[in-house]
């Protein structure tokens, strides 16, 4: 349905999980992927295969998103490689679960980094070509907490929260130069992230669903591919909850 032949993307952390679905259905749909990841080199390299087998040119980069110069590099990198850069996701993440008691400043600090900042930094990398080329997409991966909050995730729902700021923010900034920025709210997406999750407050997710079911990667995914297609042209600064209905 959607068409992204000729697009470039940059997917970050898609060696697995979300960021993966996301890069291979942007490729299924005709895009480049340049996507990094963090210490993830074995996923990332299958990851890279897979994308090339849909005819597609793909690239994986070692790059921690919570660096601000290694983040630039990195766009700058792919610019060099692939030309030009068509669309962001911003969605790599990282979670450290804990009540606020028990919370240390440290899993404060590493969850606004990589999963805030990160948002920041890679955006700042692409804000001076996206403005330059007159178009642009930018797509953040935010979180239904960031809308809900969430007992035991002050420090993740705190940077989801930030995200949707940001994407407001910086979607009123860029308007006029054609770049729309939006973000995707998921619910509960069976991936490692959760899989990590104790059962019983997995049991209680999933009874807490409308639609009785977690959520798959494919179904993020599909909604990025929209976000990213010509469809999506009159939509900014929103924000889409992919989530079963469980924030409603
Ligand atoms: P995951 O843990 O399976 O994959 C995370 C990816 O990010 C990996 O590729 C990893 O290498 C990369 N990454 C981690 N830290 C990084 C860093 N500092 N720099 C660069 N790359 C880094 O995670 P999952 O579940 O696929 O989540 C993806 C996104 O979706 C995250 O932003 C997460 O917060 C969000 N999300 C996930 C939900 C879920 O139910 N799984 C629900 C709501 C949001």
């Amino acid at each position: 349905m959607f068409e992204l032949t000729g697009k470039t993307a940059i997917v970050t952390g898609a060696s697995r999980g979300i960021g993966k679905a996301i890069a291979l259905k942007l490729a299924e749909l005709g895009a480049n992927i340049a996507f990094n990841h963090l210490g993830d080199g074995e996923k990332a390299e299958e990851t890279v295969k897979e994308l090339e087998a849909l005819g597609v040119k793909a690239a994986a980069y070692e790059c921690n998103v919570a660096d601000f110069e290694a983040s630039s590099k990195l766009v700058e990198d792919i610019i060099a490689e692939f030309g030009e850069v068509h669309i962001l996701v911003n969605n790599a993440g990282i979670v450290r679960d804990t009540l606020m008691l028990s919370m240390k400043e440290s899993d404060f600090d590493a969850v606004i980094a990589v999963n805030l900042k990160g948002t920041f930094n890679m955006t700042k990398a692409v804000y001076k070509h996206f403005m330059k080329k007159r178009r642009g997409r930018i797509i953040n991966i935010s979180s239904i907490v960031g809308i809900t909050g969430n007992a035991g995730q002050s420090n993740y729902a705190s940077a989801k929260a930030g995200i949707i700021g940001m994407t407001k923010s910086i979607a009123k900034e860029l308007g006029s130069r054609n770049v729309t920025v939006n973000a995707i709210a998921p619910g509960f997406i069976r991936t490692d992230m959760t899989d990590g999750m104790p059962e019983k407050a997995r049991e209680a997710t999933l009874a807490a669903i409308p639609l009785k079911r977690a959520g798959e990667v494919t179904d993020i995914a599909n909604t990025v591919a929209f976000l990213a297609s010509d469809e999506a042209s009159y939509i900014t600064g929103e924000v889409i909850k992919v989530d079963g209905g469980l924030a409603i």
